[in-house]
């Protein structure tokens, strides 16, 4: 519950929380992530950036337990993380996804407790059944939810059910899920993808709030405004291979970055442009 506390100061610490080396994978004849290094230290902002079809979800795929990297090597708080997301998540690695992946038929209240189940050792069922305990840790599971819900800007929605919640709050709420898992490290696949501005400005804020209080974070966003503001590093994936990578301002300014997105003159522009 401290973790949440903000801090003053941000700096980043030389602590590696991860290391992912030499990370490829393969869907039969295709290189999807191809070699690809990235170190994580505790308290910073890394950004991941590159066209469609770039390799960038994949990549988050095999960070966090869901692909088995067809070579290379994940290293999170100096251990080799076994390919099982349960396992991944109790280790303290959370992601929220790129196709929000919420438990639509559930309160936004619920969807966070779900998260919390990780920490606890009963779920509701067991609650029920095993009496006293159990009510009590159910009990301290659904406040922190609503704290998180709260922490997020959501503490109005706890009761809806998470289909009714509009776009930009789904995100928030993936997000709330995702910390009730008391992660060290979080990462987020296009967290403002659908949102307005002003959501937009919103969710910047939320990612300082969050770091501020002690993770250390990943981010995926096509939006390189929210990108460039957000992050002390950004790597850049073009056809799954580091393009370049180092702070946002290298990484704003070369000119590869810039014709990775937008092609070549001639291939994109209108004919007589
Ligand atoms: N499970 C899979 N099986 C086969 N090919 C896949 C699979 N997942 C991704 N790919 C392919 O791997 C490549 C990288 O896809 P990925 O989703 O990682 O890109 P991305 O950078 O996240 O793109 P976007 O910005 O559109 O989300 C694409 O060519 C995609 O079609
Ligand atoms: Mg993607």
């Amino acid at each position: 519950m401290t973790a949440l506390a903000p801090q003053s100061t941000h700096h980043v610490s030389k602590e590696v929380i991860l290391q992912a080396s030499e990370v490829t994978m393969k869907f039969g004849g295709l290189v999807a992530v191809d070699g690809v290094n990235l170190t994580v230290h505790a308290g910073e902002i890394v950004g991941l950036i590159g066209p469609n079809g770039a390799g960038k979800t994949t990549f988050f795929n095999c960070l966090t337990g869901m692909y088995k990297p067809t070579t290379g090597r994940v290293e999170f708080n100096g251990a080799i993380l076994p390919p099982k997301p349960r396992e991944v998540v109790v280790a303290g690695m959370a992601r929220t996804f790129q196709n929000i992946r919420l438990f639509p038929n559930m309160t936004a209240l619920e969807n966070v407790m779900v998260g919390r189940y990780c920490r606890t050792t009963s779920g509701p069922v067991t609650s029920i059944v095993h009496g006293p305990k159990f009510r009590r840790e159910e009990q301290e599971t659904r406040a922190r939810a609503a704290e998180l819900l709260e922490y997020v800007g959501l503490g109005h929605q706890g009761a809806s059910l998470a289909r009714n919640l509009p776009y930009g709050d789904q995100r928030r709420l993936e997000i709330a899920r995702a910390l009730a898992t008391d992660p060290k490290l979080l990462l987020l696949d296009e967290p403002t993808a659908g949102m307005n501005p002003q959501e937009t400005r919103e969710a910047e804020e939320l990612v300082f709030r969050i770091r501020d209080s002690g993770l250390a974070i990943v981010v995926i966003e096509h939006d390189m405004k929210f990108i460039f503001n957000l992050c002390d590093r950004v790597l850049c994936l073009v056809r799954g291979k580091t393009l370049i990578e180092g702070t946002a301002t290298e990484v704003q300014s070369d000119p590869r970055v810039i014709e990775a997105y937008i092609g070549s003159p001639k291939t994109k522009e209108a004919p007589d442009a």
